[in-house]
Parts: C-alpha cells; sequence; structure tokens
C-alpha cells in the first residue's frame, strides 16, 4: 500500500473517530413534526451555499438559523440572506445546538466526508452537495455511518434526479418501453473565453491568512503557508478536487443510475488532458470516459470546457427505443437550439410504438428535502445513490490519473500517486 493510501486511510480513520467522540447524545435535534418549522444550518455558504440558502427559503416552512465557514467574509454574505442566523467558524460548535433540524453542507469535495460524518454524529438530518466525498473509501465510511444511523434523513445534491426528465425517463424505462439496454451516451460541453480558464474565480482583497482558517480547509492535507488561490481556486487540484467529474459528470451519472437502477460500475476507463487552458491546474478540461455496469452496459461520458454547441445531453439506447433529453443542444444543420427530453420507439422491435414528448413536471429538489425532513421519507436523491454516482466518479479519474482500467477492487487497493 502506498504512503499517500495509509495517508488516506488516517484521514478516514480520523474522522469516523472525531465524528464519534465529538458529540454528546444532548446535541441531538428533535425530529420535527409535520407543522413544525424545519431549522436549517449550513456548513460553506459559498458560491453554492449561497444559491442553497436563497433556494432553500423557498421550501414551505424553512427557515435558516445557523452557518459555518472557515472564512469570516462567508460569514456577512450569509447574513445578507438570513439576518438572524447564529455565525460560527468552527462547524462542531454549530452542530452542537439543540435548535437545529438538518444540515447543508456545500464545502470544498475534500471536506465533504467530514462534514458528512460529523453532522451524523450530532444527530442532524443532512443535506450533502454533490459528489458526496472525495474518495472511495471516503464513500464507503459515509454510506456505512448513513447505514447505522438510519433513523436520519440524508439527501445529496444531485437536483436532477427532481427533475421532469428524470421522472418521465424513469418511468418509460419501468414500462418496458426502451427494451434491453447495452448503451447509454452522455456528455457536457462548455466554452470559455480564451485566456480565463473555466472556473477560475478571482481572489478576494480580504482572502487572507487572517481571515481563513487555513488549516481546517486544509482538512488534514500536508500543512503548508497560506495558499489564497488554493483556497479559492481548490476545483483546479487534485487535493480538494476531482475535476469536472465529481462537479458535472457526477450529475449525469445520477441520472443514469437513477433511470437505469444500476448499481456500481464493474469497470472505468478515462482519457483526456489539460488541453484548453494551461494555467497550472491539475484536472483535466477534456475528458472521455467509460464506464462498464453489469448485464452488458456501457455508458460513456464527454466533456469539454472549448466547445458548447451541443450543450449537455442523455441517450438511453436500447432495443425497443431511445429516450433523450437534451440542455442547449444545438442542431448541426438547422442550427436550432434543442432542449427537452423525448421516447422514439425502434420500430423493428415496436412496430406500433409511438413516439412521446416528455413533460413530467418534477419537484423542487430542496422543498422535496424539508419535506421529508418532517415526513422521515427518502428524498429524491438518497444517500445510496450519492454513493453509487461517487463511486463511478472515483473509478473513472483514478482510470485518468493511473492510465488504466481501474475496477473496484483495483480502485481499492493501489492508491493513486
Ligand atoms: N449541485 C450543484 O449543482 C452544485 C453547483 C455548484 C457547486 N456544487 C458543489 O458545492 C460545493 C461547494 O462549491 P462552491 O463553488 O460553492 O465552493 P466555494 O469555494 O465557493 O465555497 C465553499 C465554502 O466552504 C468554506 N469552507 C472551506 N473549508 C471549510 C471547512 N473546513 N469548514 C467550513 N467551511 C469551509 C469556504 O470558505 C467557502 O465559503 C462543491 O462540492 C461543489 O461541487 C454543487
Amino acid at each position: 500500500m502506498s504512503r499517500q493510501s495509509v495517508k488516506r486511510r488516517a484521514f478516514v480513520q480520523q474522522a469516523v473517530a472525531t465524528s464519534v467522540v465529538g458529540f454528546s447524545a444532548a446535541s441531538y435535534g428533535k425530529v420535527p413534526g409535520a407543522n413544525d418549522r424545519v431549522r436549517l444550518g449550513i456548513i460553506g455558504p459559498g458560491a453554492r451555499g449561497q444559491e442553497l440558502m436563497r433556494a432553500f427559503l423557498e421550501a414551505p416552512n424553512a427557515e435558516w438559523v445557523a452557518a459555518a465557514d472557515v472564512y469570516t467574509r462567508r460569514h456577512d454574505e450569509a447574513r445578507k440572506i438570513a439576518p438572524a442566523i447564529k455565525s460560527f467558524n468552527d462547524h462542531r460548535k454549530m452542530l452542537e445546538m439543540k435548535d437545529l433540524d438538518a444540515v447543508i453542507v456545500a464545502t470544498p469535495l475534500h471536506c465533504h466526508a467530514r462534514h458528512f460524518l460529523d453532522t451524523l454524529a450530532a444527530g442532524k438530518d443532512l443535506f450533502c452537495e454533490k459528489t458526496m466525498t472525495w474518495s472511495i473509501e471516503e464513500a464507503e465510511a459515509c454510506l456505512a455511518a448513513a447505514k447505522k444511523n438510519s433513523n436520519r434523513v440524508i439527501g445529496v445534491g444531485q437536483q436532477h434526479n427532481s427533475a421532469g426528465h428524470f421522472n418521465d425517463a424513469h418511468r418509460w424505462v419501468r414500462e418496458g418501453l426502451v427494451g434491453k439496454v447495452t448503451s447509454v451516451e452522455s456528455w457536457m460541453s462548455r466554452n470559455t473565453p480564451k485566456g480565463k480558464g473555466q472556473w477560475l474565480r478571482p481572489i478576494p482583497e480580504d482572502c487572507n491568512a487572517r481571515n481563513v482558517d487555513w488549516k481546517a480547509f486544509l482538512n488534514g492535507r500536508s500543512d503548508r503557508p497560506f495558499d489564497a488561490n488554493k483556497f479559492i481556486n481548490w476545483r483546479l487540484y487534485w487535493e480538494f478536487s476531482g475535476g469536472n467529474v465529481t462537479e458535472n459528470m457526477v450529475h449525469q451519472i445520477g441520472w443514469i443510475i437513477g433511470a437505469l437502477d444500476l448499481g456500481v460500475p464493474t469497470a472505468a476507463y478515462m482519457s483526456g488532458g489539460v488541453f484548453a487552458e494551461k494555467d497550472g491546474r491539475e484536472v483535466p478540461d477534456t475528458i472521455s470516459a467509460i464506464l462498464d455496469y453489469p448485464n452488458d452496459l456501457t455508458v460513456s461520458w464527454q466533456s469539454t470546457f472549448s466547445n458548447s454547441r451541443f450543450g449537455l445531453g442523455i441517450r438511453i439506447l436500447g432495443s425497443d427505443g431511445t429516450i433523450e433529453w437534451l440542455a442547449g443542444t444545438t442542431d448541426m444543420v438547422s442550427g436550432n437550439s434543442a432542449s427537452g427530453w423525448n421516447y422514439q420507439p425502434e420500430k423493428i422491435n415496436r412496430p406500433n410504438g409511438e413516439a412521446i414528448k416528455g413533460d413530467a413536471k418534477g419537484d423542487n429538489h430542496f422543498a422535496n428535502f424539508v419535506e421529508c425532513v418532517r415526513s422521515r421519507k427518502e428524498p429524491n436523491s438518497s444517500v445510496e445513490l450519492g454513493y453509487r454516482s461517487a463511486i463511478a466518479a472515483h473509478m473513472a479519474n483514478l482510470s485518468y490519473r493511473r492510465k488504466q482500467r481501474v475496477t473496484l477492487e483495483s480502485a481499492r487497493q493501489v492508491a493513486t500517486k
């Protein structure tokens, strides 16, 4: 086992241990009744966190009571959205609050597992942004903790699995309209202005070692002097991120997993590189990933940051029909932009099949979570979905980093350098 692997294992063990000893039963929240307000706290009200704060305010009968962040600036920004919240530098202090029902985790990827485990150990319900964890080991530790705390409601930030296109696709598959599915193709593409790499964020003037708890951000990564670029642009570096696979593939693979009821892949292959903007980033901006699933299925996902013409899409290719979901895709010939979803029969196997245009409404993903906190039902995007999506994402990234085919077993055994 490599040193990196040992270090990571130690991190997971440490995170689990912290979670177990950190909280007393007295800090456990009570379960809100059917009409009670759900009191929310957030860990990491940064860019996504603030979007979530606004989005959850629209859920009926939910309120923000607390926010924890290692950067002082975020306390002020969070208070602009919810002026009455209590602010904390250390999330563990926030988790001691008794009048807190559910915690939203929107920290950088490498902190998710710690915040996930600490939240469950504190007896709170949990909504964890995608990707659920930074590594396979962490995903396994989080799933195990979720099973141990099965009385807790846990949702993940994979909102596409609440959408109308998901509901229709899932129903069409269940109704047998696609037949045997052997292939799924999916893609996600964006363009970026030349010289300004995707995701690159400016560093605020007050982003310095006085205003940031750098050690808490590092979360067990090797200690070093404060680095404002790494703190703000963590997405570009493997230590903290999984690149576009954990940013965007995870949404689409989660949708495919949900629609087809898939488990974890049997193998992953991934190619690509930093081709668009060579600005010091480590994570690839151009990706071709293939995931093999049991029972004769292969799923591909392609992504580029230097051409946006075909937006994003998924095609489920079955012997009896095709399900297509497109967003912002431009037709090659007409130049028209297509958005929407539909089913097309394969006439050779379903001669009487009819084309169907999708029109399901879908749920508000955030209201769904809040409602589940009250009803104790499983949210649309469950911890199991988060786990399976995370495993697929990490297997793909490991294949890219190792330049070889990766199975779950080989992913578990040998660590990345
Ligand atoms: N579901 C979606 O569509 C969607 C969209 C965007 C981002 N996200 C996810 O949201 C997460 C956050 O992304 P972002 O762009 O908001 O990042 P960000 O850097 O803007 O925000 C992260 C926040 O966490 C804080 N933080 C860092 N370490 C912390 C710690 N140890 N304890 C407490 N706070 C800490 C930072 O100060 C910052 O305010 C990522 O996992 C990302 O993948 C999801």
